[in-house]
């Protein structure tokens, strides 16, 4: 659980929106004094991005949407615009009837409103926070089914690539599976076990299944394979790439391989795993991971791009 986040500077515009995405992976705790005080990277000299002065102390903060600007409502539009032309074919049906349902295409959204039917749906709230958190008040506000969306939104020369996860982000790539009950309750079990696994050394394995799920997911459907994960449908690249590059393994989920797997953070990914269904992920995360981490710590990791022997992998 090392910082990671400058290495991804200067990179492939793809991956990244992603990335830095993961906040259970690319923040330390916080200082003892709590909110009021910038989380800090464990192994950057880089400080957090964001206004960590009026978070409260499980770093929820206010919105202020008043505070946006015509400029910035602007850049959010031409965001909105510039990906959802690319995910057509590739995005899961799921996500993209979600994303149409929110009609969040014309200003950058304001959260409390988009709660409403969130809430009513499945049970969730959207929460504004200033930035990446530490992993510890991740996990916190995701058992408690509140998905923190960061504040600010992207300068425009981040339009196609961003190191730290924005408003256009975390909106746009994680909130509308969250309208899906199945996958909305996967993230209320990874918020829950999250808790848990510093305790019982499992936070890089759980890191990785967030990952190759909730942020570089593949989904197999019907009409063929699909995204379903965050940092790939915020990406203006690698929705193509993901799916119709040669390059990348393209492996069928199963938790202890996935969890034994290292990811590229500073590319496009070399491995996605690719799930049955939203209920294959939520079923995968119910049984206790105390002694499926016991194991892994007992097993070498695998590099990503490689397929193992008699795994099963999808064709292009
Ligand atoms: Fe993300």
């Amino acid at each position: 659980m090392t910082a990671k986040v400058d290495a991804v500077a200067g990179e492939t515009a793809a991956t990244v929106s992603a990335h830095a995405a993961t906040a259970a992976t690319t923040v330390s705790r916080a200082e003892p004094e709590g909110a009021a005080v910038p989380v800090t990277y464990g192994a950057s000299e880089r400080p957090p991005r964001g206004d960590y002065s009026t978070a409260r102390g499980d770093y929820v903060c206010d919105q202020n949407w008043s505070a946006y600007t015509p400029e910035q409502h602007d850049r959010y539009r031409r965001l909105y615009a510039d990906r959802i032309a690319r995910l057509p074919g590739l995005a899961c049906d799921e996500f993209l009837d979600a994303l149409a349902a929110m009609e969040a295409a014309d200003a950058i959204p304001d959260l409390d409103a988009l709660s409403i039917p969130l809430k009513a749906t499945t049970g969730w709230t959207l929460v504004a926070v200033p930035g990446l958190i530490p992993e510890d008040a991740f996990f916190a506000l995701l058992a408690a089914r509140r998905f923190p969306v960061t504040v600010w939104l992207r300068e425009e020369d981040e339009f196609d690539y961003i190191v730290e996860p924005d408003i256009f982000h975390d909106f746009f790539g994680h909130v509308p599976l969250l309208f899906n009950p199945m996958f909305a309750d996967y993230m209320q079990a990874f918020g829950r076990g999250g808790l848990k696994a510093a305790a019982l050394g499992g936070l890089e394995y759980l890191a990785r299944l967030y990952w190759y799920t909730v942020e570089f997911g593949l989904i197999d459907t019907a009409q063929g394979l699909r995204i379903y994960g965050a940092g790939i449908v915020s990406s203006g690249s690698e929705p193509r790439h993901s799916l119709h590059a040669p390059e990348p393994a393209r492996v069928a989920f199963d938790l202890e391989r996935l969890m034994r797997s290292e990811y590229k953070i500073d590319t496009f990914q070399a491995t996605y795993f690719v799930i049955d269904s939203f209920e294959q992920l939520f079923e995968a995360t119910a049984p206790d991971f105390g002694p499926l981490y016991a194991r892994l710590q007992r097993q070498p990791s695998h590099p990503a791009g490689i397929v193992l022997p008699g795994e099963k992998t999808f064709a292009i």
